[in-house]
């Protein structure tokens, strides 16, 4: 069986996904800043920061798949931004190179995208155009996934998450929505596909009015979504059609608070 190392355990998709995935692993580490409570079986808590390089290394050990999920998920200064999810995520990848993790499942984002117009067809070749400091340190985070592949032939898969969300709450969300199961799924099959080497997909449902290709990546994860925002029209609020894919976060004026 697995044994799962998991940053951002006591977040908001880590709660979600740690209780869709209990018991499906050997042990799961949650590697966080402070203590984590209503720990699910098979779980166990190591406190320590990102940037301790030793702890980390050291809570890795014998360790089969990293989540990284830890980091700022919104628009923040970039100063924040550049300690947390920069120099984080470097840490992560550093530390799974020494412990001789096999592979990495990083947290990217659709705001690594979010400056493309809404509407407009993507799959995960284009050049990045991300819509934040935010976007900017997912681009970071899949540029070191290729490196430690490439190099040290880590395994990496970098999941662009859209709005992982219960149901969809505005018109961009019809498009970008990531329902729990269809995440929780997502997260079971990064973990568990065979010879993905180095992969992009989009963590998005099956949504009818969907921007991105997830092709050939969703098939090679074997990632089937089953859930369409389309079904959830009663619980969208009536907002104005998005101009980017980032929606507010592509504002000028944006620092943050849209979740
Ligand atoms: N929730 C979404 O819809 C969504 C969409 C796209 C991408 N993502 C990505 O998924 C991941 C999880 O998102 P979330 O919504 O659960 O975020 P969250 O803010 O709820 O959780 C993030 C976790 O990271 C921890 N963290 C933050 N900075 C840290 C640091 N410097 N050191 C250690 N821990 C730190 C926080 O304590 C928290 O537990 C993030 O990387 C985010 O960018 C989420």
């Amino acid at each position: 069986m697995t044994v799962i190392l998991y940053t951002g355990g006591g977040g908001r998709m880590g709660t979600v996904l740690r209780a869709g995935l209990s018991g499906e692993f050997e042990r799961v580490v949650l590697y966080a800043r402070r203590d984590i409570p209503d720990l699910n079986p098979g779980e166990e808590v190591v406190v320590g920061e990102l940037d301790d390089l030793d702890t980390l290394t050291n809570a890795m050990a014998g360790v089969d798949v990293v989540l990284h999920f830890a980091g700022i998920a919104d628009e923040a200064p970039f100063a924040d931004i550049a300690e947390s999810n920069i120099m984080g995520t470097w840490a992560i990848f550093e530390a799974a190179r020494r412990a001789g993790v096999r592979r990495v499942v990083y947290a990217s984002s659709h705001h690594i995208i979010g400056g493309y117009p809404a509407g407009q067809f993507l799959g995960t070749e284009e050049p990045v155009r991300p819509d934040t400091y935010y976007g900017l340190s997912k681009v970071f985070g899949e540029g070191a996934a290729r490196l430690y592949h490439d190099k040290w032939g880590l395994e990496a898969v970098c999941l662009r998450i859209g709005a992982f969300r219960p149901t969809p709450e505005d018109r961009r969300h019809l498009s970008v929505w990531l329902s729990h199961r269809d995440g929780i799924h997502l997260v079971r099959r990064a973990i568990a596909a065979e010879d993905v080497g180095f992969l992009v997909t989009y963590g998005v449902s099956a949504n009818t009015r969907s921007w991105w290709n997830n092709s050939p990546s969703a098939e090679l994860l074997a990632y089937h979504p089953v859930d369409d925002a389309e079904d959830h029209l009663s619980s969208v609020a009536e907002t104005d059609e998005p101009e980017h894919q980032g929606g507010p976060f592509a504002d000028p004026e944006y620092r943050g608070g849209v979740w």
